[in-house]
């Protein structure tokens, strides 16, 4: 799409890339609502994913997480959105991302990076078993394409933590001038 007309900003990436920080600040500087997938998975479900993942395995908390982005995208009103770093394994989310009202930014950074900055949590599953560099190492190789694939725009996370102090201010920065809406 062209950015600047005035629909969802998406963040897509892997876990730890920094989706929620860096979307929190793009809303805030663009004045619109921000939506932490992951946190309105728990409203809208009324379960945590943890949960959804104990309970029906991952293709059930995919199944969820599928319906709780079409409503997201259906949402009238512009929003800034932190999706979970899953979202492009589900060939219907990625057709919903291609949607033209939606600029999908992909903060991307190699494994070793990641590795480096990201912590288990409870609503990451995926990382509780086995070493948390091999399986985000594992988890990037399967999904890079599909990344690339529904992205608009790309950020590399490693060279804003390079060049600046406020690498997250500096990445919300960007996409947001790239929306071009008064901020
Ligand atoms: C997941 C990432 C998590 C969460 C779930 C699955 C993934 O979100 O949706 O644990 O498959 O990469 P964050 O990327 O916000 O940590």
């Amino acid at each position: 799409m062209t950015p600047g007309s005035g629909r969802h900003v998406v963040l897509v990436g892997m876990m730890g890339s920094g989706k929620t920080t860096v979307g929190r600040r793009v809303a805030k500087v663009l004045g619109r609502p921000f939506v932490d997938a992951d946190e309105a998975f728990i409203a809208r479900f009324g379960r945590t994913v943890a949960a959804a993942f104990a309970d029906d395995g991952e293709d059930g908390f995919r199944a969820l997480e599928a319906e709780l982005l079409a409503e997201l995208i259906d949402v009238p009103d512009p929003l800034v959105i932190a999706t979970g770093g899953g979202v492009v394994v589900r060939e219907e989310n990625r057709k919903r991302l291609a949607d033209p009202d939606v600029f999908v930014v992909l903060l991307h950074a190699e494994p070793a990076f990641l590795a480096s900055r990201t912590t288990e949590a409870a609503h990451r599953p995926l990382l509780a078993d086995g070493d948390l560099a091999a399986v985000l190492q594992r988890l990037h190789d399967e999904r890079i394409g599909w990344y690339q694939e529904v992205a608009d725009e790309v950020l590399e996370v490693a060279s804003f933590h390079e060049w600046g102090s406020s690498p997250k201010r500096a990445m919300a920065a960007r996409i947001a001038a790239r929306v071009g809406e008064p901020t």
